[in-house]
């Protein structure tokens, strides 16, 4: 059953009202959703231990502030928590995206202090972002987490012990808050992001990936943003979705076709000729024909 608290403020769905706390916005992916969320009218509470943020913050005016904290610090969480409500009076979402990911070494070589700050920075301050924001999004009744996770968190890549465990983590992390406060009106979702960058792919990257390239920030800011907006998300919660280009749907003993079978510079008779003969192609009456005998859906 719902718990809709007294006086809860539910009744605005529209994004020129709603507030997202975005972490580790300073660039990169954080910064390219603060950017797109304020374009679309939301107002974004922008954080990162590099001051830079302040800069992205001021560089989209009215919508948006900035705060340098390290997430590592549960006061500073805390205390960026409650700046950031204060300074609209309400908060409606929360991306999880700041990490650290500076692993050079195996789990035996791996230093203690480099696993600490790994694990703090992506699994941690997750918590402790629900930890503070989580009740003021119970008591308006309606709140959306979005974790960035990783494809890291489905599979081993080597050097990356703490970071590929706590991406998992947070996957789980993630399906706590939707068992425990779905019934408050908060959603929580993963989003999987594959090899995300801003700059050329080289051709050996792109090789892996099935759709023909890599992925760039604006490829999870869109993501991010549809699992914000209860109007297009709202019975989505506890997805773990890939932004991947395909990466995860094959087995890692194959190899994406390459060069790709069809390309786009293939004469019209060699497309032809590799594809299945047009009477196998059932047209439009066919499938009509065909969803008539099909009552087991
Ligand atoms: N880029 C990719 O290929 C890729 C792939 C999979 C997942 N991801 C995930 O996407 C998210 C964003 O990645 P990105 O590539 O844009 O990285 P990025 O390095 O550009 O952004 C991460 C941000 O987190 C901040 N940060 C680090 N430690 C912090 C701390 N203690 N307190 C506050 N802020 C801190 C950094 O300063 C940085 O601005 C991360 O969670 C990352 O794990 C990225």
């Amino acid at each position: 059953m719902r718990v809709t608290p007294p006086g809860a403020d539910t009744a605005s769905s529209s994004t020129s009202s709603k507030v997202v706390l975005i972490t580790g916005a300073a660039h990169g992916i954080g910064e390219c959703t603060a950017r797109r969320l304020c374009s679309h009218g939301y107002r974004v509470a922008l954080t990162d231990i590099d001051p830079r943020v302040l800069t992205v913050a001021q560089s989209l005016g009215d919508g948006a502030r900035g705060w340098v904290a390290d997430l590592v610090d549960p006061e500073a969480v805390a205390g960026l928590v409650k700046a950031a409500h204060a300074a609209w009076g309400r908060l409606d979402g929360i991306v999880n995206n700041a990490a650290f990911q500076r692993e050079r070494a195996d789990v035996v070589a791996e230093p203690i202090a480099v696993w600490e700050r790994v694990i703090n920075v992506c699994l941690r301050a997750p918590f402790l972002m629900a930890k503070y924001g989580v009740p003021l999004m119970m008591r308006q009744g309606a709140g959306a987490i979005v974790n960035v996770s990783s494809i890291h968190a489905l599979r081993a890549y080597p050097h990356s012990p703490a970071y590929d465990t706590a991406k998992a983590g947070l996957n789980g992390f993630t399906r706590q808050i939707v068992l425990e406060y779905g019934a408050y009106g908060i959603r929580a979702n993963s989003v999987l992001p594959g090899l995300i960058i801003e700059s050329e792919a080289s051709p050996e990257q792109i090789a892996h990936y099935p759709v023909g390239r890599v992925g760039r920030p604006e490829d999870v800011a869109s993501v991010i943003e549809f699992l914000l907006d209860d109007a297009l998300s709202g019975f989505i919660s506890g997805a773990e979705i890939s932004v991947d280009g395909g990466l995860m749907a094959y087995s890692p003993e194959v190899r994406p076709p390459q060069p790709p079978l069809h390309p786009a510079t293939s004469s019209a008779s060699s497309l032809e000729a590799s594809l299945p003969p047009s009477q196998d192609i059932p047209g439009p009456g066919d499938q009509r024909a065909a969803a008539d005998d099909d009552s087991a859906h």
